[in-house]
């Protein structure tokens, strides 16, 4: 018999009639340790709550100055020890999503806060004292975000306090689940152009993944809520673009855009392809556009481009052709949107594996450029990119976690985020007040924590 903690998370699904989810994931919950959450939610009067020792978790509020007045905002759950949630979940792969908010807790000090985090067998997380000490200062969460398939009903994620330093302590502020479509991110067998290499790259169903990046390029930050039914963050590129040689623009769908068998529905939200960035002059070789993301040394890395061709004035292929280059190696010599996806308004999306995995210390550049093909006359447009998504690939080991366990301090990142939260509420609010006039039908399911067991 195993204990199981189930939960119910209140989730905000924006239905109305003319814009369904594209995705419904059959699990959907998250595990928070706000203040709003009580105290008694962790004590729930299951039978089997004497079998679950809470006692080695506690509930910590935080001393954040800017909330000293009124009732404090934040709170984390902290472990002294070893402690395994065990979450009820259907097999298949799921998103993890871990929220850390790293700062002062009453009683505690952030440098103890030395812990790993394993999701099932993976090694997702590792912390140390330097992880704490570049991080900017206003952030609303850190969020870490992993794709793994689960093969049983049971998900484990597991918080270790360092055993090496005494009075370490492990922390999270919340954790999300949320299923996602098989053969989304982790196909098995299905070889990706490997960036510099002749051969392919085969990932394989226990491959688990970190998302490192997923940028809408030249559009805005796209709320978890607007996402296609998997509550995906997509961000803004301007943080990570990199050259502007030749003048880029960012551009907005002419046309509209269309599904088709090419890529789900579901790959990416519409506006992640209403929009990109192009390059604007073509009449000369060096121009080109390009990205810089920082991303730990040992990993493999997937990289996914989304590209719709969203201008009218493309009716042919051929008219828009481009190189793509990852590290500035060929990924793509001959791109030609209207050629892949026959047609315009239609997405689609490419993956390439890039192979980091010499081991090595600090960070490593992750580059991606678009640029126009030598001496192309002016009959060409411009090189676009839609959007981007960049994932750390789990090792041999089952690890995958690298010496920045809060990211790589790209400020607008963070900060971008807590805009978010701060539109999530509106939205929520906005999305009730629909409801109320009948326009949209609203799902909320406040928390319901408890325990209770299963069995085999
Ligand atoms: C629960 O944990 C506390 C503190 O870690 C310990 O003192 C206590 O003996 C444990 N109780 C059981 C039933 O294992
Ligand atoms: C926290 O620990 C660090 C290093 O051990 C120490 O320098 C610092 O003074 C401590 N801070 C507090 C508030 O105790
Ligand atoms: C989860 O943890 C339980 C109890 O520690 C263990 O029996 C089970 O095998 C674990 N499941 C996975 C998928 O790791
Ligand atoms: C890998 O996952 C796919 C899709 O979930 C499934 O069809 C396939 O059987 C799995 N392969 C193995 C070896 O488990
Ligand atoms: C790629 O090329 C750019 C521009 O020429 C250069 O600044 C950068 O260092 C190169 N990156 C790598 C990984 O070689
Ligand atoms: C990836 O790079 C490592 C280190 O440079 C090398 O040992 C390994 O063979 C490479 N993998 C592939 C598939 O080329
Ligand atoms: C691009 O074109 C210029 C001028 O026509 C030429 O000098 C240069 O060698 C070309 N570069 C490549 C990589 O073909």
């Amino acid at each position: 018999m195993f204990l199981v903690v189930l939960f119910f998370f209140c989730c905000t699904v924006p239905l109305s009639a003319d814009e369904l989810p594209y995705y419904v994931p059959s699990d959907n919950f998250a595990m928070d340790c706000s203040p709003s959450y009580s105290s008694e939610d962790f004590k729930s009067t299951s039978a089997s709550e004497k079998k679950f020792n809470f006692s080695s978790v506690t509930r910590v509020y935080a001393l954040d100055p800017h909330y000293r007045d009124v009732k404090p905002k934040d709170s984390a759950c902290i472990f002294r020890k070893q402690f395994t949630y065990p979450f009820s979940v259907s097999i298949g792969p799921k998103f993890v999503r871990l929220y850390f908010k790293p700062i002062t807790y009453s009683g505690l000090n952030l440098s103890k806060a030395l812990f790993s985090v394993n999701i099932d067998r993976y090694r997702v997380l590792t912390t140390s004292e330097s992880s704490y000490s570049k991080l900017p200062s206003d952030v609303s969460y850190f969020v870490r975000e992993f794709c793994i398939n689960t093969y049983s009903q049971i998900l484990n994620v597991t918080f270790t306090p360092s055993s090496k330093i005494s009075g370490a302590y492990a922390f999270f502020n919340k954790i999300e689940i949320v299923s996602m479509p098989s053969n989304l991110y982790i196909q098995e067998n299905v070889p990706l152009p490997l960036i510099g290499q002749p051969s392919g790259y085969s990932m394989e169903n226990s491959t688990a993944l970190e998302m490192m990046y997923r940028l809408n390029i030249g559009g805005d930050l796209i709320p978890q809520p607007e996402d296609t039914g998997m509550f995906r963050l997509w961000t803004r590129d301007a943080d990570y673009f990199a050259s502007n040689e030749a003048g880029t623009s960012t551009i907005e769908a002419e046309v509209e855009i269309k599904s088709s068998l090419l890529a789900p529905t579901y790959a990416a939200p519409v506006q992640v392809y209403a929009s990109a960035r192009a390059v604007e002059d073509v009449s000369a070789s060096k121009y080109s556009a390009r990205w810089s993301f920082p991303v730990d040394f040992g990993f493999y890395y997937l990289v996914r481009l989304h590209f719709c061709e969203i201008s009218r004035k493309i009716q042919k292929e051929g008219r828009r052709v481009f190189h793509v280059y990852i590290n500035n190696q060929t990924a793509e010599d001959h791109a030609d949107i209207f050629h892949w996806s026959h047609g315009v308004g239609i997405p689609i999306s490419r993956d390439y594996v890039i192979n980091f995995s010499r081991p090595g210390e600090g960070k490593k550049i992750l580059s991606i450029a678009i640029a126009s093909d030598n001496g192309s006359s002016a009959i060409h447009a411009g090189p676009i990119l839609n959007g981007l998504e960049i994932f750390k690939l789990s090792d041999y080991f089952n690890n995958l976690a690298g010496n920045h366990p809060f990211g790589f301090g790209v400020r607008n990142l963070y900060l971008e985020y807590s805009e978010f939260k701060d539109y999530a509420e509106d939205h929520r609010v906005l999305i009730g007040a629909a409801h109320v006039l009948g326009w949209s039908v609203l799902a909320i399911n406040f928390s319901l924590l408890f325990f209770t067991s299963l069995k085999f």
